[in-house]
């Protein structure tokens, strides 16, 4: 049997203002991750867990047959007989990024299964194709942080730098159960941006100076100024329309509950946010996120994710 793994991502902050040029800063969500195990069969198809019985052949118009077909032609390889099983603990359609990740986790399959090795950069590009072809015009970063599992500051169309956090961080990301189409926020900010470019470019380039202050501190340690930053990045985001009330409502009760700072993460209008907390009150933060009506709490921790 041979198996393939993808990790979920956080974007801790500059989303949507990374649509027009500015930087953002994403990291790797381990402990969520896709999974595909492939086995002998008659033709190459793929088995849904998640979905029930959900059986696709390589003809069928899914994001999944889409990448398959894009990776057999980087390794000039016919299909192959195998049944791809994926699984995920990911949750779908909530910014963490499950579409990129089955991606990968297939492309990476695929590689075994040929026994071919494909440069990770050539991967990364395949599955941003495939992010095109779902969501329209996405900055890359999803991809990106999910390819490469590593902290990284992203700047659209520049070369991905992996950054050094040099403090422990432990974040909360609570989901609010509600499905929330990244395109449909980045069209609304599109129309918003081209009704009142003035208005909204100086939000777009605070954000901006924003993420290089995070960034800083990223390598300097500051928890609470990190905190800080990540609560009017939230602010901004607001201004920027793509918060809601669930959303606002999360944010609030993780700052109440002594979270030293929290923003939506992603997209908005629903799927997570996220809180930075201390051991100390992770307890606390978490259970208030839960009784404010986040429908599931993750745990995750940037340690010593150092460049290499
Ligand atoms: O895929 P999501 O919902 O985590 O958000 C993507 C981040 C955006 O900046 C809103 C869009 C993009 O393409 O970068």
């Amino acid at each position: 049997m041979i198996t393939a793994s993808a990790c979920a991502k956080m974007i801790l902050c500059g989303e949507h203002a990374v649509v027009y040029g500015q930087p953002a800063i994403a990291v790797p969500v381990s402990d969520l991750r896709v999974m595909v195990s492939a086995k002998p069969a008659e033709q190459l198809m793929f088995t849904l867990a998640d979905t029930g019985l959900q059986i696709l052949d390589l003809a069928a118009d899914a994001a999944i047959t889409q990448i398959a077909r894009l990776t057999l032609d980087a390794l000039h390889i016919a299909p192959p007989p195998v049944e791809m099983h994926i699984t995920s603990t990911i949750p779908v359609a909530s910014g963490l990024g499950s579409g990129a990740a089955v991606s990968a986790a297939v492309a990476r399959c695929l590689c075994q299964i040929a026994g071919k090795t494909l440069p990770v950069e050539t991967i990364n590009q395949l599955v941003y194709e495939v992010e095109k072809m779902h969501h329209g015009t996405p900055s890359g970063i999803d991809n990106t942080v999910i390819v490469y599992e590593r902290p990284i500051y992203f700047v659209r169309n520049q070369a991905v730098e992996f950054i050094s956090i040099n403090t422990p961080l432990h974040f909360l990301i609570a989901d609010t159960g509600i499905p929330a189409p990244t395109k449909i926020s980045v069209g609304d900010v599109r129309r918003l941006y081209e009704h009142d470019p003035e208005k909204i470019q100086p939000i777009l380039d605070a954000i901006g100076a924003l993420v290089c202050d995070i960034q800083q501190q990223l390598q300097t340690g500051n928890a609470e100024t990190i905190g800080a930053l990540l609560t009017q990045n939230h602010q901004y985001l607001q201004q920027l329309t793509v918060s809601s009330p669930e959303l606002d409502n999360l944010v609030n009760a993780a700052l109440q509950a002594g979270a030293l700072g929290a923003k939506l993460s992603g997209g908005g209008r629903g799927g997570n946010m996220l809180a930075l907390v201390t051991p100390e009150t992770l307890p606390t933060v978490k259970t208030a996120l839960l009784a404010a009506g986040a429908v599931r709490v993750y745990e995750t921790s940037l340690m010593g994710a150092n460049k290499a």
